[in-house]
């Protein structure tokens, strides 16, 4: 597989007052790192807010209402892009939206999707299926759960679990 192939393309709520960083931050980068492949950040215009509750409002909000948040950031160059490994952690059961809004941007014809979804309890929910009736045009593949307290507490366990994820998938031999 030529790496050049593949994009790692992620979505993480900021947190702008910690140097601490996120769950799927972590992954993200451990995907990207055992692949040797770009890595993407899927931004919004507005952000999420700091607060737990305001912020779960607001993804509530944004998931109910099937909403598309603007995107900040320029897309990526998907010349000759065939695979992207999709890492975003499970929002009220669904993708975040702005994963969304990245994915409607961006020709999903043939394109293998790999989800890898960061999560508390749920894991990857209905995230799968969800992606598979969404982009019809895509071969949305299976994807793997992390649970983000593993991902912070744990980085050997969580480099385990995405290299056996992404050697069964023959991302990486
Ligand atoms: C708005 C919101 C909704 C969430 N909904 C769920 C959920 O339905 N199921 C679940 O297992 N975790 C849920 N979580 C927990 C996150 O998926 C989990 O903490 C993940 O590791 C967060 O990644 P981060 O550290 O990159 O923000 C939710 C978190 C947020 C902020």
């Amino acid at each position: 597989m030529d790496k050049q192939n593949i994009l790692v393309a992620y979505f993480s709520r900021k947190n702008t007052d910690s140097a601490e960083r996120s769950s799927t931050e972590i992954v993200a980068s451990v995907v990207s790192k055992l692949l040797g492949a770009t890595q993407y950040e899927i931004c919004t215009l507005s952000g999420y807010p700091e607060d737990a509750d305001e912020c779960n409002k607001i993804a509530k909000k944004e998931r109910d209402e099937n909403a598309r948040p603007e995107l900040r950031n320029q897309l990526p160059d998907m010349n000759g892009i065939a695979k992207i490994v999709l890492v975003y952690p499970n929002w009220w059961g669904d993708l975040p939206m702005a994963v969304y809004s990245f994915l409607d941007k961006i020709d999903t014809e043939n394109l293998d999707i790999y989800p890898v979804c960061t999560h508390e309890d749920n894991g990857l929910a209905m995230t799968e299926r969800i992606l598979a009736q969404s982009y019809p045009k895509a071969n949305v593949q299976k994807g793997v759960a992390i649970r983000g307290s593993v991902a912070h507490s744990s980085p050997f366990q969580t480099e385990n679990t995405i290299e056996k994820y992404l050697t069964d998938r023959a991302l990486i031999k």
